[in-house]
């Protein structure tokens, strides 16, 4: 679908934040993953006359970086990390519980479309691991039971946000460190939740 006049005033906020338009490209394959769920053809024809760069580069980046999804994700995209300071904190059983539960292998999504399950490498919460995205959202520090609290509550409470540290509290572990910042704004699709890109607060 085109971008409506509302998302492209979204889009040329984001690209007046670079000194050149086509540094905004990373952000403006996020917009187009919030509202479609992944970067389908239109957005990459938006985003490439947007800042003036072909649409092949556009794509070249976006299938580049496992990130940026080239089909639509379930409502809940789980991200495992398999990376070293994980895999020795026992990732392993948090990895084998959340596929068992959702009967899924690695990046597969549901039939209802309500999961999406993938194993990543490091995603930078080392000294929280093992640690787990849903939609981008980081949680440490979650054993393997808890791992199987946060699916059955994803799946019975179908939250319609998803705040880090809401699911923090209530399935994480030990933690990296503590941000001292608290950020309630969290996300309302399997795109980072972060400022200007569009959190639940911005919508
Ligand atoms: S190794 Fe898992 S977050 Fe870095």
């Amino acid at each position: 679908m085109s971008w409506d006049s509302k998302l492209i005033d979204r889009a040329k906020e984001i690209i007046e934040l670079y000194p050149q338009k086509r540094s905004a490209l990373g952000p403006l394959l996020y917009l187009a993953q919030e509202k479609e769920g992944y970067i389908d053809d239109d957005s990459v024809v938006e985003i490439s006359k947007l800042i003036g760069i072909t649409e092949v580069q556009v794509r070249s980046v976006a299938s580049f970086y496992t990130m940026y999804k080239q089909e639509p994700s379930g409502k809940y995209l789980l991200s495992v990390c398999k990376s070293i300071s994980c895999e020795i904190n026992n990732s392993k059983e948090v990895i084998d519980n959340i596929k068992e539960f959702t009967g899924l292998a690695n990046n597969e999504t549901d039939i209802e479309s309500t999961f999406t399950f993938e194993e990543v490498e490091c995603i930078g919460a080392c000294g929280g691991a093992p640690a787990v995205q849903i939609n981008y959202e980081t949680v440490e520090g979650v054993t393997p039971t808890k791992a199987l609290e946060l699916c059955k509550y994803l799946k019975e409470e179908v939250p319609e946000v998803i705040v880090a540290d809401e699911l923090q509290d209530k399935f994480g572990g030990t933690k990296s460190f503590d941000w001292a910042i608290e950020d309630n704004s969290g996300t309302s699709s399997t795109a980072p939740g972060f400022q200007i890109i569009g959190t639940s607060e911005e919508k």
